[in-house]
């Protein structure tokens, strides 16, 4: 498999807005399913509300920890957003087969504690790692898993 991979710092919010601007640029015909690792407070929730809003996503993005699911049919394209922090381990393995739905057909998908789900993802995604750095820095690292998305991940970088 030929991975590719991007690495940007963004050293204030407005830097991960242009990011989150390019990306949702480059996964709006086509559709994407995307994990995100990271710690609480890295930055996760963050660039999904800047991607769903670059989309054109008018309503008002929040994390759906609570729900699991949160939903939006405002924009071009569908956008969906997974939290599974509070399916834990055995959780995850029951909705797989439902995260595979979601990566199939032209629609976003945005799955956060992407951890629970052990890496065992079988279908072609992206995965962003989010690290802190310091207050305002932070370090958003994209990888293609599969061919799908590996020209998202070239072209981001140019
Ligand atoms: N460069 C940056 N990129 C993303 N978020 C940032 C940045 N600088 C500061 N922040 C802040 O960090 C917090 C990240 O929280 P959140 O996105 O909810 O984290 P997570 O979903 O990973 O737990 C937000 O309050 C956001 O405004
Ligand atoms: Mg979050």
């Amino acid at each position: 498999m030929n991975n590719k991979k991007y690495e940007k710092v963004c050293k204030n919010l407005d830097d991960t807005k242009q990011l989150a601007q390019k990306f949702a640029e480059l996964i709006e015909e086509n559709g994407c399913f995307i994990n995100l690792y990271g710690e609480i407070g890295a930055g996760k929730t963050a660039f999904v509300k800047l991607v769903a809003q670059a989309l054109g996503v008018s309503e008002k993005v929040t994390s759906p920890s609570f729900v699991i699911l949160n939903e939006y049919h405002s924009a071009k394209i569908p956008v969906y957003h997974f939290d599974l922090y509070r399916l834990e381990n055995e959780g995850v393995k029951t909705i797989v087969d439902e995260l595979r739905e979601y990566s199939e057909g032209r629609q976003i998908t945005f799955v956060e504690w992407a951890e629970f789900s052990q890496n065992e993802i079988p279908f072609n995604h992206i995965k962003i790692n989010v690290t802190y750095q310091d207050d305002e820095k932070r370090k958003y690292s994209f990888e293609s898993c599969g061919e799908d998305f590996s020209k998202i991940i070239e072209e981001l970088g140019k």
